[in-house]
């Protein structure tokens, strides 16, 4: 299904006059790139630790006959808590934001399987949670939905990180990753493991994010080589660049199997809970918000940027978009950066040498190479197990019925051709 218009996301007034005001706004995002700063809490004070257990506790609902009666008395029992919550430290506030958003979800798909009636309707959401849910996004310049930062960057634990204390990226690893928040359950005997697999599922994201912190690391050194007109550190940090790509998109394709992430489960009982949909509520006539979708990892956003690969096709433009999903330093970054997106290319192809121009393309045909088995994984799991089920995706189609395969590989393969095309090949006079 061809994209629908989406409003321009208007780049910042003034671009940064140049280079050096744009390596400053890689500061906030080095240590942990797009995962927030402080590894996520696990609890929460006073009332707001119901909300908490209360996603664990839906699961049974959500897999049988919906949460909304549940949710109803838990809105009740809450009451308005806005000015408590105002009250709350900034990590505290962020646990509250990823939780209501994460309420709000399962009341709007009420059960998996997702019922058709679902995309028909504007649900009247649980007064005190969605008042309290649209003032956090409010305050923290997010979208009135989940997103992938509330959804799955903030529901995450490690065995090696204490709750609400700064981390690196590179200290979250796989097998001590787990979700923090699971709204599904496994009860004995399922062998379906929905917990299990929504488990992977974050997992994916947040260890592909984890993985984009190298990427962004490297691409700020090659931003800052090009400006210094510093050719061997232009070639450091483009190899730099090419083997975090490697090691962000391997991260990707190591969980993206389809005995791993299972291609027969994951479109019916994983996926619909992180798409949206509806409208933000002060435009109601305005376009529907996506949800928690894979345009938003900042990991591949990032290499496309130092790699000068342009936003113009409609997958470029829905990339660009979802960028009103991230959170203000992220969205600020991305913006700021794309009048500066040659700089990098430009550099190589000018002064560069062999070397730089080798390293630059190995990393454009990593992203590439990723991109196309992205394309053909995520055939298959759209195509689920061949029946017809509701919910496409999240931020270019969202429809009942059977996804549209060839308009998610006309989306892709456009998306591939942007890429390849800045390809910058070897020296005519190598050196
Ligand atoms: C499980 C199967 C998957 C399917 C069916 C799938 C489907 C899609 C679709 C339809 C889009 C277009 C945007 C939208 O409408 O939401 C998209 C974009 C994207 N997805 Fe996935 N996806 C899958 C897995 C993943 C995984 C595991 C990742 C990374 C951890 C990922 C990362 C991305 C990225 C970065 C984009 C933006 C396009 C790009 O940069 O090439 N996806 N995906």
């Amino acid at each position: 299904m061809p994209l629908p218009d989406l409003p321009a996301v208007p780049l910042p007034d003034a671009p940064p006059a140049g280079v050096p005001e744009l390596l400053t706004l890689f500061r906030p995002l080095a240590r942990t790139g797009f995962l927030p700063p402080t590894a996520p809490l696990l609890s929460l004070p006073g009332p707001f630790q119901a909300l908490l257990d209360a996603v664990p506790a839906l699961a049974p609902a959500y897999q049988g006959g919906g949460v909304r009666a549940d949710l109803l008395d838990l809105d009740a029992a809450l009451g308005d808590r806005r000015d408590d919550a105002r009250q709350l430290d900034t990590a505290q506030q962020e646990a509250l934001l990823s939780v209501t958003a994460i309420l709000m979800h399962l009341y709007r798909w009420n059960a998996v399987p997702v019922t058709p009636a679902r995309f028909q309707e504007r649900p009247t959401f649980p007064p005190h949670l969605h008042a309290l849910f649209r003032d956090l996004s409010a305050a923290h310049d997010l979208p009135a939905c989940g997103t992938m930062h509330t959804l799955k960057y903030l529901n995450w634990r490690s065995d090696a990180l204490p709750p609400g204390q700064p981390y690196h990226a590179a200290q979250v690893q796989a097998g001590q990753v787990r979700i923090a928040h699971n709204w599904h359950a496994t009860p004995a005997g399922d062998d379906r493991d929905l917990a299990g697999q929504l488990d992977l599922w974050i997992q994916t994201f947040v260890l592909t994010e984890a993985r984009g912190q190298a990427v962004l690391t490297a691409a700020a050194q090659a931003l800052a080589a090009a400006h210094h007109h510093d050719r061997p550190a232009l070639e450091t940090a483009l190899e730099a660049l090419h083997a975090a790509v490697q090691a962000m998109t391997r991260q990707i394709n190591t969980l993206m199997r389809f005995r791993v992430v299972r291609s027969d489960l994951w479109r019916v009982y994983i996926q619909p809970t992180f798409g949206w949909g509806l409208p933000a509520p002060d435009a109601p006539d305005g376009p529907p918000l996506e949800g928690a979708s894979g345009l938003q990892l900042g990991g591949t956003q990032v290499a496309d940027l130092a790699l000068g690969v342009p936003f113009d096709s409609n997958l470029g433009r829905a990339l660009r978009h979802s960028r009103t999903s991230m959170t203000p330093p992220q969205r600020a970054l991305l913006n700021a950066w794309e009048p500066h997106r040659n700089v990098i290319r430009a550099a190589v192809l000018d002064w560069g040498g062999s070397r730089a121009r080798g390293a630059f393309d190995a990393a454009l045909d990593d992203l590439n190479r990723w991109r196309v088995s992205h394309r053909e994984r995520g055939a298959v799991y759209l195509r689920g197990d061949g029946r017809e089920h509701v919910m496409a995706s999240t931020g270019t189609q969202l429809d009942a019925g059977t996804p549209h395969e060839q308009a998610f590989r006309d989306l892709m393969n456009e998306r591939i051709e942007e890429t390849g095309a800045r390809t910058v090949g070897p020296a005519a006079d190598p050196d």
